[in-house]
């Protein structure tokens, strides 16, 4: 076991650096994609650069998500490949180091290291910032002749891993970043293994996302999405003696020179406070898209969830958003056959659905977590069941998500362009409502954009404006009108 209480020395403290590579998996959502950029940026301090693939890595972390069926599985099958490489290095007599971080390690961590020996290190994610001295006592037990190290460390330390994390500043990594704000929660769907594996709700404190901000845009990017499990629940430190909620951040985020986008997610509906709905109207770097989620469109059925709202006064808050915002695209997640889900219910889905018109969204089917309250309901709704109404709800909301696009035709609106596009002389970016957008930029020859004067290449990274030519279920097309930055 791992019980070291005191917190690791600060980046500052860097250690003499070896050239070693790490290899991490990342699965599950934006936050788990974050916090896997984090722990290389922990690492590489200590000499460890990044690899793509787990043949050339001295350490390999799977940064796993529990929120899928067979989560737990699947990291089991990878780790059985990862033994084959691991075992046919130390045929070569060279180390390779298997850790699993995330939230499958929170869960079930003592568990996987019983059943999995190739397991050296279960870090949670509330400790990766202890990385390296995980790496240094699991290096300690195998020169001690062990072929796995045994490290766990799950804890939910009351110092946060923010404090101790380096950021790392030399590339531009795109325009568009990600930059965790809040993290736990304290709903307690019942449904979601959240509150148990990120634990309770935390908020950084302003100054410290501020900074982080301001040093994202000097590294070029130009839009951000705040992250956090229940984002709009932000309480941080103002640094005046008071606590700022969300609203107030992207306010305050708002003055960064540079900063031309803000988003954020995910929301929880009972969290929509007005300051919040009306930086949509106020703000114009706040973006006119919402991930809202509502889960079911049934009133018995969100009680049983635990979601602490009814239908109607989830239309309360669309109509208040979109009395702020007329334009707002809307996004949510859906659960069908939640157990005890009837007939009655699921239509109720459908008609909130219809309501509603969603501009995206997600829909799943109910799958029990190990743990929940839900999972040990007796009413469990059979799989055809399942599978028949999600079929029906993705048929509905396919329809609605080429409706939006199709609104869209002969539009023009600005588009940050993010990456090359799959055909020369196209770039792919989003539109203010998250639309994947593929802008022609250069003209026949490939080598000047349309107005003849600027490689394509150079609008990398960049707004423009773009007139909307083409809409389809899943993207559009569009052609260059100007560049606005
Ligand atoms: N079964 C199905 N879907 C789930 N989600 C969370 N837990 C479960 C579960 N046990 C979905 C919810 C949530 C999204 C991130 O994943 O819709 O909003
Ligand atoms: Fe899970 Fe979101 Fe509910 Fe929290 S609010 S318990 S993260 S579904």
């Amino acid at each position: 076991m791992y019980g070291q209480k005191s917190e690791p020395a600060r980046p500052r403290d860097r250690s003499s650096a070896v050239s070693k590579k790490v290899f991490i998996k990342t699965y599950g959502c934006q936050m788990n994609v974050y916090d896997s950029k984090r722990m290389a940026d922990v690492l590489k301090p200590h000499g460890y650069s990044s690899t793509e693939s787990a043949e050339d890595a001295d350490l390999v972390i799977l940064n796993t998500c529990h929120i899928r069926e067979k989560a737990a599985e699947k990291v089991y099958s990878e780790i059985g490949r990862l033994r084959a490489e691991k075992d046919a290095k130390a045929a070569d007599g060279k180390n390779m180091y298997i850790a699993v971080a995330g939230c499958v390690a929170q869960a079930e961590g003592p568990e996987m290291m019983k059943r999995a020996p190739a397991i050296d290190m279960v870090l949670g994610p509330q400790t990766y910032h202890r990385l390296p001295d995980m790496l240094k006592s699991a290096e300690e037990q195998r020169t001690g002749g062990r072929m796995s190290a045994r490290v766990l460390d799950t804890e939910f330390p009351v110092d946060t891993k923010f404090d101790y994390l380096p950021t790392d500043e030399s590339a531009f990594e795109g325009a568009a970043a990600f930059l965790t704000i809040q993290e736990g929660c304290d709903k307690f769907c019942t449904f979601c293994v959240v509150p148990y594996t990120r634990g309770a709700e935390y908020s950084r404190p302003v100054a410290d996302i501020v900074d982080e901000a301001r040093r994202l845009v000097a590294r070029g990017v130009v839009e951000i999405t705040l992250l956090g499990q229940n984002v709009n629940a932000f309480h941080g430190d103002d640094g005046k003696g008071g606590t700022a909620t969300l609203g107030g951040l992207i306010a305050e985020l708002d003055k960064i020179d540079g900063l031309g986008r803000i988003r954020y997610t995910t929301s929880h509906p009972r969290d929509m406070d007005q300051e919040l709905i009306d930086a949509h109207r106020n703000i114009a770097s706040c973006m006119p898209y919402l991930h809202l989620p509502v889960q079911s469109g049934s009133d018995r059925i969100l009680d049983a969830m635990n979601r602490k709202h009814t239908r109607e006064e989830y239309f309360r808050v669309i109509e208040r958003l979109r009395e702020s915002r007329p334009d707002l695209a809307l996004s949510s997640d859906f659960i069908v056959g939640f157990p005890g889900e009837t007939d009655q219910d699921f239509e109720d889905t459908l008609d909130l659905v219809r309501r509603v018109k969603y501009a995206q969204a997600y829909s799943f089917k109910y799958s029990p977590r190990p743990g929940t309250p839900a999972s040990v309901s007796e009413e469990q709704v059979p799989e055809d069941v399942k599978s028949d109404r999600l079929a029906r709800l993705q048929a509905l909301l396919n329809e609605h998500q080429l409706e939006f696009n199709e609104a869209s035709l002969g539009k023009e609106m600005d588009v940050l362009l993010e990456r090359e596009g799959k055909r020369e002389g196209q770039l792919l970016g989003r539109s203010p409502y998250l639309q994947s957008v593929h802008v022609n930029v250069a003209n026949a020859d490939n080598a000047l954009d349309a107005a003849g004067d600027k490689p394509y290449t150079d609008y990398m990274g960049k707004l423009v404006r773009v007139r909307i030519v083409e809409a389809g279920p899943h993207s559009l097309k569009g052609e260059l009108v100007r560049a606005l930055n």
